[in-house]
């Protein structure tokens, strides 16, 4: 599942973990998110109890590359949030430390009530897949989360690439997805998605000619009877070439 998941959903009959990719269906992802409720716990796959830390994680993980709005942070000028959903991290976090925040999701019925809303400037309801940058878009700040499961591993490299050229100097792109359990990569026909090892995303990441300057786990995702969830995983690049490369080779922010 793109969202955060049961381990125990996972399908490991699915094939061969090395081309799980090949069976994601863009079209199927898209129907499957249509007939899901436009609330919170629509976008955690029932776990919508675990909002309050995850979005805590975040900014705790932002405010490492100087972005909040604590003393001694600062609030970005523009923010895009790919695959955003009903908005749930643009308003419970992106909103508050960016000044404008654009926002690509396909499903329009979950973006419905992000119109006009302040701060809010461009919504596209497209896939990442189908989403190119408008004309003179510049980011400080993309985040992408429980989303980009929904892309084939060719897509999610040229996407990447696309918010690697509008990313402005000093901006950053996260990503915060589930890894899987296996290290190999688990295609999920409910929602046509697949699940990553690590290894397979810090290699995508670097096919897209980024630079992963941190990865964090987020912890505290407790759930009642403690069933298990996927291990997630922010990570924070940065094009390996360009204004924003150190010359330490430290892989710091
Ligand atoms: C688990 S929800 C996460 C929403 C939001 N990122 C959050 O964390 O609350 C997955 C989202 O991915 C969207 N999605 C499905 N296919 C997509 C695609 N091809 N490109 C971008 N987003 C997609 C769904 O419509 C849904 O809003």
């Amino acid at each position: 599942m793109a969202s955060p998941s049961d381990t125990s959903d996972a399908d490991f009959s699915s094939l061969n973990p090395a081309a799980a990719d090949a069976a994601i269906n863009n079209a199927d992802g898209k129907k499957y998110w249509e007939g899901i409720n436009a609330d919170v716990d629509g976008m955690l796959g029932g776990f919508a109890h675990i909002t309050k830390v995850d979005l805590q994680g975040s900014r705790n993980f932002l405010a490492k590359f100087g972005i909040g709005t604590r003393s001694g942070l600062r609030v970005v000028s523009s923010a895009l949030e790919g695959g955003a959903g009903i908005g749930r991290v643009t308003e419970g976090l992106l909103l508050d430390v960016a000044e404008n925040v654009d926002v690509v999701e396909p499903i329009a019925k979950f973006t419905a009530a992000l119109q006009g809303k302040k701060g809010v400037r461009q919504i596209f309801n497209l896939g990442l897949e189908e989403w190119q940058p408008a004309e003179g878009a510049q980011y400080d700040l993309i985040w992408n989360q429980w989303c980009v499961g929904h892309l084939t591993d060719d897509q999610l490299v040229a996407y990447l690439g696309r918010c690697k050229s509008v990313l402005n100097p000093g901006g950053v792109i996260v990503i915060k997805e589930n890894n899987s359990t296996t290290g190999d990569d688990i295609f999920d026909p409910e929602d046509s998605s697949v699940t990553r090892g690590d290894d397979k995303f810090r290699a995508l990441f670097k096919q897209a000619g980024l630079r992963l300057v941190k990865a964090e786990i987020q912890r505290g995702l407790q759930t009642p009877g403690g069933v298990k969830l996927f291990t997630v995983r922010m990570y924070a690049l940065k094009p390996v070439d360009g204004y924003n490369h150190n010359n330490s080779g430290i892989s710091m922010p």
